[in-house]
């Protein structure tokens, strides 16, 4: 009897495993059984894969299939598997020639027509297709412009599985190539700084944290900016590097975000959960193959919570881990799901829940203590830059020109801010030590000790304030920090004492001290 083979790629998270399909018919009373842990949702496919075959004019083997995924440790979930299961069991049969099958990698759900469905994760599949060794890779239509994206690999799309049938048998011509689709739109790019009036003060504090990559905490009146200003920092960042922007890219496959044939997410993203999501939508999760959620989708971007305070414990709670370590673990009955989840963090709300301005809240002080308590501890702790947003004036608003500067302006300052740091940090690692990218990322020790150490005059301001307890430690390190991007967005070597009172500004200027 003859056992054919051929190739898919299994997914967890944005990592994808060669899996090797083989099928064998046998004699024995007909039907078709599965090894290999494979999910309900493959087994599922059983009925697919016959409807499919038998529409596109094929009649079903009556035998006794066993169709092995293989390597059986390796869980296989979803749909994804229904053409190479398809294409397995046809060659098995000898309707095709198994030889032309074992070595392409074929991506695809079947419509009971026999129609090629796009699956979630093709391009993270194909990326780790060509990892593996493999030069060819067949997927649906859909899917096309996206996996073409990885070089080197010999994409080919198709329509239906009649057409997949004929070219195989040599009956029709081979299979179109895969095309690359325009680069995704810049949802940013019609949001402009110089839109939003007055606020100069705010508007410099998202320079700075843009620069260096620092979370932010607008803290301010309803009605001021601050949604305005959060929307605008993606577009002052630097546009995404080849790396980078295809881990996004894959990311967003995975969650099925990506246009069909939109090409590489080029601008960091932006992502606004309402404060009423779930933990699974903020983090990822989810029946069958896990979707990533917000904070993986902003992965290299930008994540805003507005009115923060809103947010859940249990929300918040979850943001915890992934700040740490850039990644989020999803604990799952049969193990652990992981995606990428290096995010900006822009926490945004108002000074108290009723959201009227101070002179005329009456909110009772257990309910203002409540209410601020919520954003404090895990969150806050790890946002460098705070900053009140005072109400808009008449005459901002209504000012005949444009106030300050456009975002391409700041957005050419902040990449040669970070261009210095990236250069410094580079050359400030030892052997084997990761380069730190932004300022965001450098620990306080390497700051406070060594070759970084500021001069005490420089330093003088911001140790009376640790002396008088109005600076912890921890916000000590965050003053550094950010006194290194401020210099480094006026072109300083290393930072001066006014760079360093305007990032003690930050951490300890007015009315956002509740929340130190
Ligand atoms: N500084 C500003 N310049 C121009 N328009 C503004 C400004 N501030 C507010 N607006 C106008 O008010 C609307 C609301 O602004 P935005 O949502 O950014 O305020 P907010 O501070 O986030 O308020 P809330 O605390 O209620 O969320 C904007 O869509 C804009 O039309
Ligand atoms: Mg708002
Ligand atoms: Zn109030």
């Amino acid at each position: 009897m003859t056992v054919a083979r051929t190739l898919s790629v299994a997914l967890s998270g944005v990592s994808g495993q060669l899996v090797e399909i083989e099928a064998d018919l046998a004699g024995g009373l007909p039907g078709l059984f599965f090894t290999g842990l494979a999910d309900v949702s493959v087994v599922e496919s059983r009925d697919r894969i016959r409807s499919a075959l038998v529409n596109s004019g094929i009649p079903w083997p009556n035998r006794r299939i066993t169709l092995a995924l293989l390597p059986a440790d390796v869980r296989k979930v979803g749909s994804r598997f229904d053409l190479a299961l398809a294409v397995v069991v046809l060659a098995a049969a000898e309707l095709i020639d198994a030889r032309v099958i074992g070595d392409v990698v074929w991506l695809a759900e079947l419509g009971l027509d026999g129609r090629l469905r796009p699956i979630r994760g093709a391009l993270p599949a194909v990326i780790a297709a060509k990892q593996a060794g493999v030069q060819r890779v067949v997927v649906a239509r859909g899917n096309g412009a996206e996996a073409s994206l990885v070089d080197g690999v010999d994409v080919r799309v198709a329509d239906d599985l009649a057409e997949v049938i004929a070219s195989l048998s040599g009956r029709a011509p081979t299979l179109d190539v895969a095309r690359a689709g325009p680069p995704a739109e810049q949802p940013a790019r019609s949001r402009d700084l110089l839109d939003v009036g007055g606020q100069a003060a705010a508007k410099r504090a998202l320079e700075v944290a843009a620069a260096g990559g620092h979370h932010l905490y607008l803290l301010g009146v309803p009605g001021a900016g601050k949604t305005m200003l959060a929307e605008r920092l993606p577009g002052l960042l630097p546009v995404l590097d080849d790396a980078a922007a295809l881990e996004v890219t894959a990311v967003h496959s995975v969650a099925g975000a990506l246009a069909a044939q939109a090409g590489l997410v080029r601008h960091p993203p932006l992502q606004a959960p309402h404060h009423t999501a779930t933990v699974t939508s903020l983090v990822g999760g989810g029946s069958g193959l896990a979707r990533p959620g917000a904070i993986s989708l902003a992965h290299h971007g930008v994540l805003f919570l507005d009115e923060a305070p809103e947010f859940s414990a249990k929300a918040v709670d979850a943001l915890r881990q992934p700040l740490e370590s850039g990644e989020v673990v999803i604990h799952r009955s049969f193990g652990s799901v992981r995606f990428p989840a290096r995010f900006q963090l822009v926490l945004a709300a108002n000074p108290c829940p009723c959201g009227r301005r101070s002179t005329e809240c009456s909110c009772p002080p257990q309910v203002l203590r409540r209410y601020r308590q919520r954003l404090s501890g895990p969150l806050l702790d790890r946002v460098d830059v705070r900053v009140f947003v005072d109400a808009v004036t008449h005459s901002d608003l209504f000012a005949e020109r444009p106030s300050g500067e456009s975002s391409a302006v700041v957005a050419a300052r902040v990449s040669g801010a970070r261009t210095a740091a990236r250069a410094r940090w580079l050359g400030a690692v030892e052997s084997g030590q990761p380069g730190w990218r932004t300022n965001r990322d450098v620990p306080g020790t390497a700051l406070r000790g060594g070759r970084w150490r500021l001069p005490r005059a420089t330093l003088a301001d911001a140790e009376a304030h640790v002396d008088r307890g109005e600076l912890s430690a921890r916000g000590f390190d965050r003053v550094l920090r950010m006194a290194w991007t401020i210099a480094d967005l006026a072109g300083h070597t290393s930072p001066d004492a006014n760079d360093v009172a305007e990032a003690l500004f930050y951490r300890i200027g007015r009315s956002t001290s509740w929340a130190a």
